[in-house]
C-alpha cells in the first residue's frame, strides 16, 4: 500500500547488464549511492538469473527492495522457461512488473495480465501493472485504450486489494526513445486513471494506488516530471542500469 505518501522508484533492468559480475557491481554502486536517501521506496527488478546476486548485495538492508519482470500464475509444474511466485519469494521479491509493453508485443494480453495480477496479490506481492498507448490521436481515443487496459487487467480485484496495486503509465512512444511525455501529459493521464478507478472502486481505495510514470525518465527530467506531473514515482528502464543516473533519479524524487 502507499506508505505515508512515500514515492516509489522502480528500476527495470530489462535484459541487462551482460554478466553477473556487472549486475553485482551495479547493485553495490546503487546501494552505496542510496545510503543517505530517505523517504523513497526503491525497487530493483533485475533479470531472474541475477536475483540471487542482487539479493545477496541487499542482504536484508532496507535500501531497496527486489522486483521481478514477470511471473507465471502456477506455483510449480510443467511450464518450461517459467518462474513461479514461490520461487520469487525465496529471494524476498516484493514487486512484480506485469504487462510491460515489451511483453505485450510478445503476446501478453489484458486477460493474461489479469490472471497474473490475481496470483501475485494472492501471494502477497505487489503487481506493477504497465499500461499505455502506442500513439496519441487528436480525438483522444488513446484514453479509451487506457480505460480498457485498466478495466480488463483489474477485473475481479476487490476494494481491499486495490491499494496493493501499482499502475505504471508508460506511453509506448516514450519508452527508450529519449522523448519523455510532458509533465502536463502525464498529469492529465494520472487524473484520467483516477477517474476510471473511482468509477469502479471507492475513493479511499483508489487513492491508495501508486500511479507511476515510465518512458525516458532521466536524472535531468525526473524532478520536473515529479513536481509538475504530480506522479507517485517512476518506472525507469534505460537509466536504471547506470548507478549514477538511477541514484540521481531517486534523489530528484526525494
Ligand atoms: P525507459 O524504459 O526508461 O528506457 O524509457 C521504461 C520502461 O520500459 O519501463
Amino acid at each position: 500500500m502507499k506508505t505515508a505518501n512515500h514515492p516509489l522508484v522502480i528500476g527495470n533492468w530489462k535484459m541487462n547488464p551482460q554478466s553477473m559480475t556487472m549486475a553485482t557491481r551495479l547493485t553495490t554502486d546503487i546501494k552505496k549511492g542510496l545510503q543517505k536517501v530517505d523517504g523513497v521506496e526503491v525497487v530493483i527488478a533485475p533479470p531472474f538469473v541475477y536475483l540471487e546476486s542482487v539479493h545477496r548485495v541487499q542482504s536484508g538492508s532496507d535500501t531497496f527492495k527486489l522486483g521481478a519482470q514477470n511471473v507465471h500464475t502456477e506455483k510449480l509444474g510443467a511450464h518450461t522457461g517459467e518462474i513461479s511466485l514461490p520461487m520469487l519469494q525465496s529471494f524476498d521479491v516484493r514487486y512484480v512488473i506485469l504487462g510491460h509493453s515489451e511483453r505485450r508485443s510478445d503476446g501478453e494480453t489484458n486477460a493474461s495480465v489479469n490472471k497474473k495480477v490475481h496470483a501475485t496479490l494472492k501471494a502477497g506481492l505487489r503487481p506493477v501493472v504497465c499500461i499505455g498507448e502506442a500513439t496519441r490521436d487528436h480525438e483522444a481515443h488513446y484514453l479509451n485504450f487506457i480505460e480498457t487496459q485498466i478495466r480488463e487487467s483489474f477485473a475481479g480485484v476487490t476494494n481491499a486489494k486495490l491499494g496493493h496495486i501499482v499502475i505504471a503509465y508508460e506511453p509506448i512512444w516514450a519508452i527508450g526513445t529519449g522523448h519523455n511525455a510532458s509533465a502536463e501529459d502525464i498529469h492529465e493521464v494520472k487524473l484520467f486513471i483516477l477517474k476510471i478507478l473511482t468509477d469502479i472502486y471507492d475513493r479511499a481505495a483508489s487513492n491508495r494506488v501508486h500511479i507511476l510514470y515510465g518512458g525516458s525518465v532521466t536524472s535531468r527530467n525526473a524532478k520536473e516530471l515529479m513536481e509538475r506531473g504530480l506522479m507517485d514515482g517512476f518506472l525507469v528502464g534505460g537509466a536504471s542500469i547506470s548507478a549514477t543516473e538511477f541514484v540521481g533519479i531517486v534523489k530528484a524524487v526525494q
